[in-house]
């Protein structure tokens, strides 16, 4: 295991131990509602985007209880992206993270509203005073989390997805949907560490250019998974984006051409945090782990 998979284990531990803190406890009248929200929120997962808020957060020293439950939210709408996708009405997948899906070990409806109770609950979280004592960083990071989440940014990629037919093969159009369905959620958790730690102007514009990129070979190497993975490693169907007619960069550009700009993205997206110098030594080695990642 490289150094940086060693740490990236350590920050899915600390996050897999805050969840199971912040959410509710199985039991009561709702208890099997909560019974499958902690099943896909505590369901394994690299805990990427909890891993971004808290290595740029820490280029700044913030403080790390703020970054913990800021992580925490950031990862609860990514698990809710998750629950939805694979619906029937979505991608119709029978594996996650290794484990039926949500709707398959219980049902559609509970699956759907799973998610909406983690969505929600990502809000309440940031919300709370023990995120951050001043309420407008809390606004601050309630909006950021909000746009990103929303209908121009995760959700409006997911719409595009979900309309491949009409992107057809035009680069510009998949680069867009890409972006929004996964570089907007990975870019808000990259902000949000350097929000939290009051990042100069400079500061936080080299590290949203670097989210940009790494965001975007991020599902680069998402569909590439998907065309030549395995699930053991994935812990996903492999090979279903080509037969369900999803159009990405492998559809449209092929496997050699979309990993030579996993590459270049990811030179350039290194480039952007030279100003930190050995400061931001995690997230320059986060590139090299996302671009030849095997999960
Ligand atoms: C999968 O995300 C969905 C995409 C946005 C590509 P991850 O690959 O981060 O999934 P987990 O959280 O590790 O399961
Ligand atoms: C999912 O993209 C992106 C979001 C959940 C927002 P995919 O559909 O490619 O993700 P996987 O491959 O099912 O994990
Ligand atoms: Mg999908
Ligand atoms: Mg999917
Ligand atoms: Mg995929």
């Amino acid at each position: 295991m490289s150094q940086l998979e060693a740490r990236l284990k350590e920050t899915a531990e600390r996050i897999n131990t805050a969840l199971d803190g912040l959410l509710p406890r199985e039991q009561g009248p709702e208890g099997r509602l909560l019974g499958a929200i902690r099943y896909s929120a505590l369901s394994g997962g690299k805990r990427l985007r909890p891993f971004f808020t808290l290595e740029a957060g820490r280029i700044f020293d913030a403080d790390e209880g703020s970054l913990l439950r800021t992580a925490c939210a950031i990862e609860c709408v990514h698990t809710y992206s998750l629950i939805h996708d694979d619906l029937p009405c979505m991608d119709d997948d029978d594996l996650r993270r290794g484990r039926p899906t949500l709707h398959r070990q219980y049902d559609e409806a509970t699956a759907l509203l799973a998610g909406d109770a983690l969505l929600t609950f990502a809000f309440e979280l940031l919300a709370d005073p023990a995120t951050h004592s001043d309420p407008q960083m809390r606004c601050k990071l309630i909006a950021g989390l909000a746009k990103a989440a929303g209908a121009v940014g995760m959700v409006a990629g997911q719409a595009a997805d979900m309309e491949g037919a009409e992107i057809g093969s035009d680069l510009i159009a998949v680069t867009r949907m890409n972006r929004q369905k996964t570089g907007a959620l990975i870019s808000f958790a990259v902000e949000a560490g350097a929000t939290i730690g009051c990042a100069s102007e400079a500061e936080k514009t080299a590290l949203s250019r670097y989210a940009h990129d790494v965001g975007l070979a991020f599902q680069m190497v998402d569909d590439l998974l998907d065309a030549e993975g395995v699930i053991r490693d994935t812990g996903k169907a492999v090979g279903k984006d080509k037969d369900r007619g999803k159009v990405n960069f492998v559809t449209v550009l092929g496997t050699e051409a979309t990993r030579e700009r996993v590459g270049m993205l990811a030179t350039q997206a290194k480039n952007h945090l030279a100003i930190f110098g050995m400061r931001a030594r995690v997230l320059l080695d986060a590139v090299d782990f996302i671009v030849s990642r095997r999960y």
